[in-house]
């Protein structure tokens, strides 16, 4: 395997533009708009990937239906992290041999994640034929070359080689809502914790070119986008990939340098990568979000060990202590593992410790699912679902009660909060969220969303807060 980036070309994508508008032609003989059904499983990356295809299908004249039985294109992005999403997958992706039969030249797409891996693609191909084409998330800027073949050709496309991984600049996007964006920094990930899949399904890390990223935020800025995300597996390892000497703390500076009034968030950091000076630069710029997500996975050093996380407990609460020294109102949310294979409860409560010395706002729990390749899936796991799922119920409760207790110390206070939504929900027609990113539901007119507004907390529980509009 090439262990190497591949940039592709400006021509290469142009390429692919012109197959979109050879795409749009074949629809347009045909005499009718086109309807696409996208569907997206797993992490905002997968999100965005989803905005790239959608960009590419309104490049290609089609519309966007909530509806399966209507589409004349179905792609399904999907996530590998976890049996419960792969499950799911299969199970939706089974049905649509009913709406194929019903709409015969409806083209039926599976990418992402799970379809990088050899076993998953191989299964579709024997056993769901009524799949068109499968591609992996390192061709991904291909898709419209496939959706020509399909179209001009016989026969199904099966495209998923393994790869280091590439950069694709200059692919269309089209992007859901108008308030809040997802802008990629860097693709893949190099830790290879031992549960995880994606380094496997997501190549290598690289970074992209700042200047390009300085240029995707001006955009949004400039289209009214107030709340943008950074993307990666692991942020903090931005720019170890490039020669300009940049990491990821000299990225979100000159992020905040880019003129008018926006947050700016970034996802996911590694406690291993999580420096000091990343924690200074959070705190001097003023638009960064005083939010963190830094997970911890567990909280015993033997069992982090063994998930080759590469910090101890110790290491991960002496940062969380200097991040609160010098932002001391800062969220922190964090992604916690139960159930690793040999975790004993004894173990298990080390986690629960963590919970309690670091109070985060909101966890993110889940049970060990063991992953096909991944060294984890090799390992003894003598402890009984029952147990596990026990332990888990114990994490969660301890969890709800600090989200309770943290989200009601809101009450009285009064919060700039970004407007982000409207919701079906007569009595809160608004959402929002503080700049820690906490749900607030509030009543009010639906021309204050996408702007930031003081809001008086009236009420709070462990999923949100409450608020007016002052
Ligand atoms: N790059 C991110 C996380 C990606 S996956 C990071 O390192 O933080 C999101 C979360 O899914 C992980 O943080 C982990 O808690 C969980 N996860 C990953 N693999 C898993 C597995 N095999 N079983 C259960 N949870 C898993
Ligand atoms: Fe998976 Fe670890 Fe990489 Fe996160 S850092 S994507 S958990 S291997
Ligand atoms: Fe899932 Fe792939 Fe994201 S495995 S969590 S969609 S990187």
């Amino acid at each position: 395997m090439d262990t190497r980036t591949t940039h592709i070309s400006t021509a290469d994508i142009d390429r692919q533009k012109e197959y979109c508008l050879a795409i749009k032609a074949v629809y347009a003989a045909r005499g009718v708009t086109p309807l696409a059904f996208v569907d997206t499983y797993g992490c905002q990356q997968n999100e965005a990937d989803s905005e790239r295809i959608r960009g590419y299908l309104a490049m290609m004249g089609f519309d966007f239906t909530p509806d399966e039985k209507q589409a004349d294109i179905i792609v399904i992005n999907t996530c590998a992290v976890r049996e419960h999403a792969e499950q799911r997958v299969l199970g939706n992706v089974g049905a649509l041999v009913h709406t194929k039969r019903a709409k015969p030249d409806q083209l039926i797409c599976l990418c992402g994640c799970m379809m990088q891996q050899p076993h998953v693609s191989e299964k579709i191909k024997q056993s769901f034929r009524h799949v068109d084409l499968v591609f992996g998330p390192h061709v991904l800027w291909k898709f419209p070359q496939f959706i020509h073949g399909l179209l001009t050709r016989r026969g199904r496309i099966f495209q998923t080689p393994d790869e280091a991984g590439s950069i694709a600049e200059g692919i269309p996007v089209v992007r859901q809502g108008g308030v809040k964006a997802w802008v990629s920094v860097m693709y893949g990930c190099n830790n290879f914790c031992s549960y995880c899949i994606v380094p496997y399904v997501r190549g290598r890390e690289r970074s992209r070119d700042p200047e390009l990223i300085l240029d995707e935020v001006r955009q949004l800025v400039a289209e009214g986008y107030k709340d943008i995300t950074l993307l990666g597996q692991n942020v903090n390892s931005y720019g170890k990939d490039l020669d300009n000497g940049m990491d990821f703390s000299d990225l979100l500076e000159q992020v905040n340098a880019v003129p008018g009034d926006f947050l700016i968030r970034f996802m996911t950091s590694h406690p291993k990568d999580a420096t000091q000076k990343l924690f200074e630069t959070m705190a001097k710029c003023e638009k960064v979000a005083p939010v963190l997500h830094l997970p911890f996975q567990a909280g015993n050093d033997r069992v982090l060990k063994v998930m080759n996380r590469r910090h101890t407990r110790e290491q991960y609460l002496d940062k969380v202590r200097a991040l609160k020294a010098l932002i001391p109102d800062i969220v922190l949310t964090s992604d916690v593992i139960v159930g690793f294979p040999g975790e004993t409860t004894q173990e298990f409560e080390d986690t629960l410790k963590v919970l309690v010395a670091v109070r985060y706002d909101a966890l993110f729990t889940f049970i060990y699912s063991p992953r096909v390749g991944t060294p984890a899936a090799q390992m003894d796991d003598p402890m009984s679902r029952e147990e596990k799922l026990a332990n888990f119920n114990r994490l969660v409760a301890l969890q709800d009660e600090i989200s309770e207790e943290k989200h009601r110390a809101y009450i009285g206070k009064t919060v700039r909060c970004l407007v982000d939504g409207v919701s079906d929900d007569p009595r809160w027609a608004l959402t929002a969220r503080t700049p820690g990113n906490r749900l607030v539901r509030l009543d009010g007119p639906t021309d204050a969303v996408s702007k930031f507004m003081d809001v008086t907390i009236t009420d709070a529980n462990k999923w949100s807060l409450y608020g007016e509009l002052i």
